[in-house]
């Protein structure tokens, strides 16, 4: 171990780690020493103490109503203007000017399934996975404009290899590989919540986790990403999360209203299904857009209704964005970085006699960054509001609310939709499917002169390769 990092752990009461590195063989010793020296240790001589004092002493932040939201269009004027901003969208999307992200680093530890959730089976009829129907989203319209769409997947220690493989053997999913740039998004340590000390997960490991979906910004910086996206000419992010497969993937209609306000960060929401729905919502704090988080919005404001009944507070975060490069950019290289989230976990470690511990009790704080926290920090933010049925049915769950059950169950029905909009009839207990490839929306349906049964058990839409 090099002198300025010992001069580190002794300063920040870490001593422990030399001592554990001391027990190892050269081999062991090395590898432990490694993971030591990759610890952010400038972020962590201001972490610790914060973690150790606690947030209880914060102030809670003045929570206002959401501004600058667009709602789902009623009015003649309104449908103009969606219209207007889907032509922006397209005339984005024609120059080339467009990428999307992925983040795909997650544990997905709700779900139970034992490989990065992107390879998760989500066809209603076939076994298409969650990255299958992204990837042929992404290669519909890359074709249709006549450009090229570079996919930045970010994964993390947990997901990157199998992640590279299943997608080498599937062939990218005919998406051009020089088109997909897969990155790991980076770590951080788990601290004792009595001593502070960073917890070993075994005699040589440190106890790590994904550094958040926000670790985003510091790993596109890392694989030198901005600079492939400048190459690209990408100048707007389409940004999506693994777990959904309804998401319409660099939506016209977004990017324009996006484009035409003068956006740095757009967020699709949905209104929330109750006042009691644990998702995060859009709105005002401390004078600027935010998202706060469910667990900080006190009950009378989830619950508070306007004079028609309708909650205030009603916008709840899908997690879709559409971001400027610039505003990434900066955000992982200028004074202005994303807040780190301080959370207490349970965390298994190695006692003082070798021994792994599994708590009962939170024992160790854990470090994470959150995508959304570039919204404050960005100008004019904007709010775009979707439908869930269409858009939002995600796989979080085994079972029950947003699982693999009620998400297949969706798609087929927003495929029975698209067929029913395009003028086929379709019985209600048909099971639909239909590739992206074949349709990206109900107009594209139109135009095929489908021979259907509308009877049929299942209707399967799939180009004649698959
Ligand atoms: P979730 O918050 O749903 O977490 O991630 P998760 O790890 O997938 O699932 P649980 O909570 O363990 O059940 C939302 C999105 O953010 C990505 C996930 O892959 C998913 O697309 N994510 C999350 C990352 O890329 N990195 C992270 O560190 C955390």
């Amino acid at each position: 171990m090099n002198d300025s990092l010992r001069d580190t752990l002794q300063e920040l009461n870490q001593t422990h780690l030399i001592t554990a590195c001391e027990k190892l063989d050269a081999a062991d010793r090395q590898l432990l020493e490694e993971q030591i020296a990759q610890i952010p240790w400038d972020e962590m001589r201001n972490l610790i103490p914060q973690a150790l004092a606690g947030t209880a002493t914060e102030s809670l932040p003045e929570i206002q109503p959401l501004e600058n939201a667009i709602r789902l269009p009623e009015s003649q004027d309104e449908i103009t203007s969606w219209a207007q901003a889907r032509e922006a969208g397209l005339a984005l999307l024609d120059a080339g000017r467009v990428g999307a992200i992925l983040v795909a680093g997650g544990q997905g530890t709700r779900l139970g399934f034992p490989h990065p959730k992107g390879m998760f089976p989500i066809g209603p009829v076939t076994s298409r996975t969650l990255f299958q129907i992204f990837f042929e989203q992404l290669l519909a319209l890359s074709n249709r404009h006549g450009v090229r769409i570079p996919y930045f997947i970010m994964t993390s220690d947990a997901t990157h290899d199998e992640t590279e493989q299943f997608l080498s053997e599937h062939a990218w999913f005919g998406y051009p590989p020089e088109d997909v740039y897969l990155f790991r998004q980076g770590t951080m340590p788990a601290i004792d919540d009595n001593t502070g000390q960073i917890l070993l997960a075994s005699p040589t490991q440190v106890a790590i986790s994904p550094d958040g979906h926000g670790g985003l910004l510091n790993a596109l910086q890392r694989a030198n990403l901005f600079q492939s996206m400048k190459h690209h000419g990408v100048e707007t992010l389409f940004y999506h999360q693994v777990d959904n497969p309804c998401v319409t993937m660099c939506d016209p209609v977004m990017l324009g209203f996006h484009s035409l306000r003068n956006s740095e960060i757009t967020t699709k929401v949905v209104a929330k299904r109750n006042a009691a729905e644990r998702v995060g919502i859009l709105a005002q704090m401390n004078q600027r857009q935010a998202i706060v988080e469910y667990s900080d919005l006190p009950l009378e404001l989830s619950e508070k209704t306007d004079s028609s009944g309708m909650l205030v507070y009603w916008a709840g975060n899908i997690a879709i964005h559409v971001m400027n490069r610039d505003l990434l950019e900066r955000l992982a290289t200028g004074t202005t970085r994303l807040p780190i989230h301080i959370a207490h976990k349970k965390v298994p470690y190695l006692n003082s006699e070798s021994r792994v511990i599994e708590p009962e009790a939170p024992n160790a704080f854990k470090f994470e960054r959150f995508v959304f926290d570039a919204i404050p920090l960005a100008q004019n933010p904007l709010v775009i509001e979707t439908s869930r049925e269409d858009e939002f049915n995600p796989v979080k769950n085994a079972e029950g609310e947003d699982s693999p059950a009620s998400s297949k169950q969706a798609l087929s029905r927003r495929g029975q939709r698209w067929l029913q909009q395009a003028g086929y009839d379709v019985a209600e207990n048909t099971v639909v499917e239909i590739s992206p490839l074949e349709a990206l929306e109900p107009a594209d349906l139109q135009d095929m002169d489908l021979n259907l049964d509308g009877d049929a058990d299942e209707i399967l839409l799939i180009p004649d390769s698959q």
